[in-house]
């Protein structure tokens, strides 16, 4: 039996669909919404990512202020942007784009964000909701990867899942989400012992590696009827590729989100539905996703 392909592209149009509505509603209100993004740097990945992220507001009426910024930008430069776009009552939703140069502290950088405009989920404030099961922003992959499961009433109550990532972005805020619908949680790393038996118990593996010289997930390491997420992003031969050999695991899995296609456009459709949650705030009116 061949699983079903998780169609990231398909989940993300409908959530982009309901944005728009909530767009036009926030428009006729006389709110604009509007997201700044801050991109320090060179990395190409990084600046594919904001292009798309910039892109997909504009689809939806969304204004974006680009903020793109030298190499050499520094930490106290950084703060005071930070507390400018805090300031700016036409800028709703703060974006630094991730990783940053070395020079700067990504810790440092995200906490001083007004909570009140932070897409990413990254500020202590929002962490400390989200950890509480009391999030009003969730951070937009761990988010995306819920309403995939969610679309396709993939059920989690008491199943054992695995994630393959222990990052601020998406391993730590996905097993607080994954803990709320009552699945069974573990978080597995590079100092994991017997990640493939860890991954031949789980019900749902989520792998978030992005480096297939140091890891793939092969269907010898999954069980009948698995579901898969497939969050990592890597290139091989100038193509996208993620952690999971796809056109094998799919013969054996119940669901595989596939690369390109799967969580990526929901990652970028969630910081559209957080950027309206946060423009909605402005009028005092309640989100409107
Ligand atoms: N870098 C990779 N993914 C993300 C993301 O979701 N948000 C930010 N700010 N940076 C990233």
């Amino acid at each position: 039996m061949t699983g079903q392909k998780i169609d990231g592209l398909e989940v993300a149009k409908s959530v982009k669909e309901r944005i728009r509505m909530a767009v036009s509603e926030l428009k006729s209100d006389g709110v604009q919404p509007c997201l700044a993004t801050v991109l320090v740097g060179e990395n190409p990945s990084s600046q594919t990512y904001v292009n798309n992220k910039q892109k997909a507001c504009a689809d939806v009426g969304i204004t974006t202020k680009d903020h793109k910024l030298d190499d050499s930008f520094s930490q106290e430069e950084m703060n005071s942007l930070i507390n400018s776009l805090n300031k700016d009552d036409t800028v709703h939703g703060i974006l630094v784009q991730l990783p940053l140069p070395s020079q700067l502290d990504e810790f440092a950088t995200t906490s001083i964000i007004s909570p009140l405009k932070d897409v990413d989920c990254l500020t202590p404030s929002n962490i400390g909701l989200l950890s509480t099961g009391r999030a009003v922003l969730k951070p937009c992959t761990p988010s995306g990867i819920m309403e995939l499961f969610d679309y396709y009433n993939i059920d989690l109550q008491g199943k054992d899942v695995i994630i393959i990532n222990r990052s601020n972005l998406v391993g730590k805020p996905l097993y607080h989400l994954l803990v709320k619908e009552n699945a069974t949680v573990t978080i597995c790393h590079s100092k994991t012992k017997n990640l493939k038996e860890h991954c031949q118990r789980a019900d749902v593996i989520i792998t978030a590696i992005g480096n297939r010289e140091k890891f793939v997930l092969t269907e010898d390491m999954i069980k009948d009827g698995a579901v898969v997420i497939d969050v990592g992003i890597g290139r091989q031969e100038g193509k996208l590729v993620g952690d999971v050999d796809y056109e094998n695991v799919i013969k054996k899995a119940s669901y595989v989100s596939p690369v390109p296609g799967g969580v990526g456009p929901m990652t970028v459709a969630m910081l559209l539905k957080n950027t309206v949650t946060v423009a909605s705030f402005s009028k005092g009116i309640g989100p409107k996703t």
